[in-house]
């Protein structure tokens, strides 16, 4: 039976009952609607509407329910709308009469918007843990990378040399951001709706300060519309999700990229590869794709959850059943993804020589030999035009461009130097700059600041 049967002269219709119901995705709210159930329970023995006989019958049959729902126990019945139904009917097959009194000066719609910020408050600390992981794994990789160097890419064209811990921890710096993002949009949430009732709080003596502060939340609503209504948390979650989706795939990308034959900079760990069903040769890089791909569904999430909120009328709608799906399944994702995509890190092998081999491209300390002119009083723009030509030279005439360096008139010998293997990468760069002094640098920073966020999730 619905809980609201009385109201109703026929049955609920199977298709509307099929299509209405979100018990199918909603029970994942169970550990956190019995707990915030117990608070509203508490708040009414405090308010004096239930005694304390009735608190302590009604706390327990939720305590038994939670264990019954944990352990795979609980059994549900036709006519459970949603996993708040199902509590409250069992609640009252445990507790008697005394069950009809736990949702007196509630609603669902109070009581959801409760549970799910209390959900999404857990899980944003378990991704931002989740992301630490990964971007701990970046940092002992760049740590291990030592001297290494590879080209550093603008329009996947060779650029400038920049050591393998340089570029790594530019990975990690914008997880460093995701973490930040997650937890700041945690501490936004930390605001109790319960005591919001259906829309319009209750004319009973509720005290909404007192529950938020039995459930840990910061402050207790101040509109109780906008409280049932609120589901910013909800799209604000599902952005910084987005935003970490598309820092993975870029990670992804590169992973796919670098590990193929062409480049074979990364070799994966057997372990965290998969190889074909036909040709017996290869192994395949399906972490590092999927990383990239599941941005689509995560910005796919965030898209049409903004497009479910957008125009709704207040107060509370049914349209907001629709948050649960997006937001369970972005996290489930996301926690996949950087599990996985942590032990690709973590395990793929650095084929050094190929990337010093790159790194050794002689143009690549091209604007090394502009500045190397700048600092004898050259404007910028004219030793671009010497350096310019001169690889032009190069590249035409199939002379080494040191060989040319070395004997035009304004450069010469020490200049030469500059355009030889390793020359570009024993310059002094600017602070943050691609240099491995920089990169011990940024070690020691991120090291501080995965610190700062391990303490601030608690
Ligand atoms: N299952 C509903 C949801 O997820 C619970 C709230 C239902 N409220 C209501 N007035 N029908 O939003």
């Amino acid at each position: 039976m619905t809980l609201w049967a009385q109201r109703m002269g026929a049955g609920p219709a199977p298709e509307m009952m099929a299509f209405n119901e979100s018990l199918a995705f909603d029970r994942a709210l169970a550990a956190e609607d019995c707990e915030g159930s117990a608070a509203h329970v508490r708040g009414l023995g405090r308010a004096g509407i239930l005694s304390s006989e009735e608190v302590e019958l009604l706390t327990a049959a939720l305590g038994r329910v939670a264990t019954e729902l944990a352990e795979g126990r609980f059994v549900f019945a036709a006519g459970d709308e949603d996993i708040h139904t199902a509590i409250e009917r069992r609640v009252t097959e445990i507790a008697g009469p005394t069950g009809a009194k736990l949702h007196t000066g509630r609603s669902r719609n109070d009581q959801v918007a409760t549970a799910l910020r209390l959900w999404t408050r857990r899980r944003l600390g378990h991704l931002a843990q989740a992301v630490l992981g990964l971007e701990e794994a970046l940092a002992a990789r760049a740590a291990e990378a030592g001297g290494a160097y590879l080209p550093g890419y603008t329009h996947l064209q060779r650029a400038q040399p920049v050591p393998l811990g340089h570029h790594l921890l530019a990975h990690a710096f914008a997880l460093a951001r995701d973490v930040d993002r997650l937890l700041a949009a945690r501490d936004r949430l930390n605001v109790s709706p319960l005591g919001a009732g259906a829309l319009a709080g209750s004319s009973l003596p509720l005290d909404p300060a007192g529950t938020a502060a039995d459930l840990g939340f910061a402050a207790p609503f101040d509109n109780s519309m906008d409280a049932v209504s609120d589901r910013d948390f909800v799209a604000e979650t599902l952005f910084c999700a987005a935003l970490l989706g598309v820092h993975l795939s870029r990670l992804g990308e590169e992973i796919v990229l670098y590990s193929s034959e062409e480049f074979g900079f990364y070799r994966l760990d057997d372990a965290w590869a998969t190889g074909s069903s036909m040709l017996p040769q290869k192994k395949n890089p399906d972490v590092a794709e999927l990383a990239r791909a599941k941005a689509g569904r995560l910005i796919g999430h965030l898209a049409g959850f903004l497009a479910t909120l957008k125009g709704l009328p207040l107060a509370y709608n049914k349209d907001l059943q629709e948050d649960k799906e997006p937001l369970f399944d972005t996290v489930r994702q996301l926690e996949l993804a950087l599990g996985a995509l942590r032990g690709v890190v973590a395990t793929m092998r650095f084929e050094t020589d190929a990337m010093q081999e790159a790194a050794d491209d002689p143009a690549l300390g091209a604007v090394d030999l502009a500045e190397w002119q700048v600092a004898r009083g050259t404007p910028f723009r004219e030793a671009h035009g010497v350096v310019g030509a001169l690889v032009r030279e190069a590249l035409n005439s199939g002379t080494p461009l040191a060989t040319l360096v070395a004997a035009h008139p304004a450069l010469g010998p020490e200049a030469a130097a500059l355009v030889a293997p390793g020359g570009a990468a024993s310059q002094e760069r600017t602070p943050g700059g691609a240099s491995l002094r920089s990169v011990a640098r940024q070690l020691a920073t991120l090291h501080a600041r995965i610190a700062a966020d391990r303490a601030r999730i608690g």
